[in-house]
């Protein structure tokens, strides 16, 4: 007889594919938090202007919280049996945050951080749709982790709605 998950856990034997599924995703959440360490990095540095500022001190601040949601999604593969990847596995998705020809396009960087917030906000409450009644742990963390991602979303909705209107 085979052990449900609701009995024995996510780590129980049982869950074994369960478990696997939600390394997958875990992975993918992990991705999703280096690629975007990436590209706050480079937004945080290179726009020129006098309204620059502030949006390069808030990506900058954000840098350090994505890279610790990377360490706590890479923590919690390892918890699940699963193996954090090696940097050959990953592959680029953020067109939207590449730099913009113009080093002053500010709505470019604001927008593409939005979408980046947005893609987390999303990939993160199906995690935590897969987790109820199978892993409280996961998706305790990954509410927390939703959480910060809708709060930086919120953030820069506001930058957006000023640099639209002097636009
Ligand atoms: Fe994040
Ligand atoms: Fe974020």
């Amino acid at each position: 007889m085979e052990a449900s998950t609701s009995s024995g856990g996510i780590l129980s034997e049982g869950a074994r594919d369960e478990r696997d599924q939600l390394v997958e995703m875990l992975k993918k959440a992990y991705w999703m938090e280096i690629e975007t360490v990436m590209s706050y990095i480079a937004n945080s540095i290179n726009p020129d202007g006098i309204r620059a500022r502030e949006i390069m001190e808030s990506l900058d601040q954000d840098i350090q919280e994505e890279l610790g949601h990377a360490q706590q999604f890479g923590k919690r593969i390892k918890e699940l049996y699963g193996v954090v990847p090696g940097s050959e596995e990953f592959s680029a998705e953020q067109s939207y945050l590449q730099p913009p020809e113009d080093q002053t396009d500010l709505i470019h960087i604001v927008r593409g951080v939005i979408e980046a917030e947005s893609g987390a906000i999303e990939f993160y409450n199906q995690i935590i749709e897969f987790c109820a009644d199978r892993d409280p742990v996961t998706e305790d963390m990954v509410i927390t982790i939703l959480a910060d991602e809708e709060g930086h979303r919120r953030l820069f909705e506001g930058f957006l709605r000023e640099l639209e209107k002097d636009a």
